[in-house]
């Protein structure tokens, strides 16, 4: 009787299992929950960039591809190809009009709101300097940042090999073209500008200083020898 009892006991069980497991399997065989491929709420990688915004966020616009190793190679024709997303508003003939924006007949290398007889923004007129290639490379990248309220609405050129192509194009519309910088020497000259970019306070000269080894002051990443000028320590 007692052994009689505990089987019944124990097909209880055994059927309660069996019933769970069947249930399961007809349950998935008749729901397919479809897997998004993206989820709907981005939470780990946007969640985790947002817990760390405000150390990323300065270091966020990484700026433009330098492009001094692609002008010498850079195809005048690409250039002008390039430069018809321009050319609605830019004239580039020597003595030609003005448009929408300036005529750039001879703009490498010649100053910021380089031309008088053109209404600029107080933006550009303002701004002063040089439009050097790393200038134009900024410029040109993402116009409004660099020149924060320039009238010139142009979204910019993203891919470095457009703008080494039109800068070029443009230094040849010109009296006398700019030679090429040296790819070696301006990479340097561009490292130094990010480390100096970063640094934020390091004067020009300083950037410039990294290229002569420890010869004269130790600029900001040499900070081993107590600076004999007595300048102001880098941190
Ligand atoms: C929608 C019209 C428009 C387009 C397209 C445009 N620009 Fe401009 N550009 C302007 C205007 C307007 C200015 C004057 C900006 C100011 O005063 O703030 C300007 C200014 C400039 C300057 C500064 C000139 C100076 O005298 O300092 C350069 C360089 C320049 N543009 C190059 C280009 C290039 C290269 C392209 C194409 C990749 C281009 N622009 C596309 C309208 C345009």
């Amino acid at each position: 009787m007692k052994t009689m009892e505990i089987n019944k006991i124990v097909a209880g069980v055994i059927c309660a299992v069996l019933l769970v497991i069947v249930v399961g399997k007809i349950g998935s065989a008749l729901v397919h929950p479809e897997e998004l491929e993206t989820p709907v709420y981005p939470f780990s990688e946007d969640l985790m960039a947002g817990a760390n915004a405000p150390a990323a966020a300065p270091a966020e616009p990484a700026g433009p591809e330098p492009i001094f190793a692609l002008l010498a190679s850079a195809d005048l024709a690409e250039g002008e190809k390039v430069f018809k997303k321009c050319a609605s508003c830019h004239d580039t003939e020597n003595g030609g009009p003005n448009k929408t924006g300036p005529n750039l007949y001879g703009i490498v290398g010649n100053k910021f709101a380089h031309k008088d007889d053109f209404a600029y923004s107080d933006a550009m007129a303002n701004h002063g300097g040089t439009w050097g290639w790393e200038e134009l490379n900024h410029f040109l990248y993402k116009p409004r940042d660099y020149v924060e309220g320039t009238k010139m609405s142009f979204g910019g050129l993203k891919k470095a090999e457009d703008r080494a192509a039109v800068i070029a194009w443009l230094n040849s519309k010109s009296d006398n073209p700019l030679p090429y910088p040296d790819p070696a020497e301006a990479t340097a000259a561009e490292g130094t500008d990010a480390a100096a970019d970063a640094a934020a306070d390091t004067p020009a000269e300083a950037a410039e200083s990294n290229d002569a080894p420890a010869e004269e002051a130790p600029a900001a990443d040499a900070p081993a020898e107590p600076a004999a000028e007595g300048e102001a320590p880098a941190q």
